[in-house]
């Protein structure tokens, strides 16, 4: 009986090491462990031994069962796992999938790229806030009350003193009040007016340039400016300057570059001049020193201002601003 337990021991281990999927292991369950198995079959011949040795046997025989109870558990784990994880059920060379990368906002890539073409020339980044008194956004960039201005930029009042900056110009202000010549700064944030179309949006984005020191000039703006386009919109683009009018600037001009879509045959982008207005300056009106304490006998200073938005419209080629605000990531991939 002893070898006769021995033998089925060596054939169960052999027989279980071969099994390769459930229905072998199912079948090695039934033959071995089974009601009607051969241990089961073992264990009721084990009554007709001679008493002496009954324990004996009994005992190894139940060794047995449990043992080859535990290892039919083990295969059958294993092999849900090689479902699962193993050749089975996954093929593991199937390419992965990419996770998906984040990458920045076209206009927050427009933003970064003109702070640092001007941070190259030496102008520090400055932020203000995007809640402003009126002081700072029209008083002291002398626009009284009672300037016509006032109607032409739709403004947001949070209160009879405090607006929704309409524009990034009070951020000279700001900087000119806390410092002393020479002054360099490059302001980035949001605007707000009360307008929306194919061109406008309520909120939209500008960048403020601000240099004051003693012996600034003109030329010093043009040469400033023009270096600017040539990096930003290649050094080919030819553009001008257009006199224009702004409360806190004295001269103030307009800057058009050559309409990057015709080159100036003349187009619908263009409205058929074959230029593009892209930003406002000037040389610093001396009222405006008045209102930070600078001396304008002896300081000069030029400032500019430009819509991110329409920058980024015109280096992309981009006909609607609105595509800028849907998050439709189709349009955002491509940047
Ligand atoms: N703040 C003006 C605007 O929003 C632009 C500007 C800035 C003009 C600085 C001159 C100097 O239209």
């Amino acid at each position: 009986m002893k070898a006769q337990l021995a033998e089925l021991e060596k054939e169960a281990t052999r027989v279980l090491s071969a099994v390769a999927h459930g229905d072998a292991l199912e079948a090695f369950r039934v033959k071995y462990l089974g009601k009607k198995g051969l241990l089961t079959a073992f264990m009721k011949k084990v009554g007709t031994l001679p008493a002496h040795e009954r324990p004996e046997v009994g005992r190894k025989a139940n060794l047995l069962k449990r043992e080859l109870a535990d290892r039919f558990r083990k295969k059958q784990e294993d092999l849900a796992a090689r479902k699962t994880g193993g050749a089975a059920g996954l093929d593991v060379t199937l390419p992965g999938r990419e996770p998906a990368c984040g990458r920045l906002h076209p206009i927050t890539q427009v933003i970064l790229e003109v702070c640092r073409i001007f941070a190259r020339m030496g102008f520090r980044v400055v932020k203000g806030p995007n809640v402003e008194l009126d002081f700072y956004n029209f008083e002291a960039l002398n626009i009284p009350k009672d300037h016509p201005a006032r109607d032409m930029q739709d403004t947001f009042y949070v209160s009879d003193n405090t607006v929704l900056r309409t524009h990034t110009s009070p951020i000279q202000v700001r900087v000119m009040e806390k410092q002393q010549p020479p002054v360099s700064v490059i302001a980035p944030g949001k605007v707000y007016r009360r307008d929306s179309d194919v061109s406008h949006t309520p909120m939209f984005h500008q960048v403020e340039g601000l240099l004051v020191d003693k012996d600034v000039s003109f030329g010093d703006l043009k040469g400033t400016l023009t270096g600017f386009v040539h990096q930003m919109f290649g050094k080919d683009t030819a553009l001008r300057f257009r006199p224009s009018f702004f409360p806190f600037t004295e001269p103030s001009a307009e800057v058009d570059i050559r309409c990057v879509i015709c080159k100036g045959e003349g187009c619908r982008t263009c409205s058929h001049t074959g230029w593009l207005e892209i930003l406002g300056s000037g040389m610093v009106d001396p009222e405006v020193y008045g209102f930070v304490g600078y001396d304008p006998e002896v300081y000069t200073g030029f400032a500019f201002g430009m819509g991110i938005e329409r920058i980024a419209m015109l280096k992309y080629g981009i006909d609607d601003i609105q595509l800028f605000f849907r998050n439709d990531m189709r349009f955002l991939r491509q940047f």
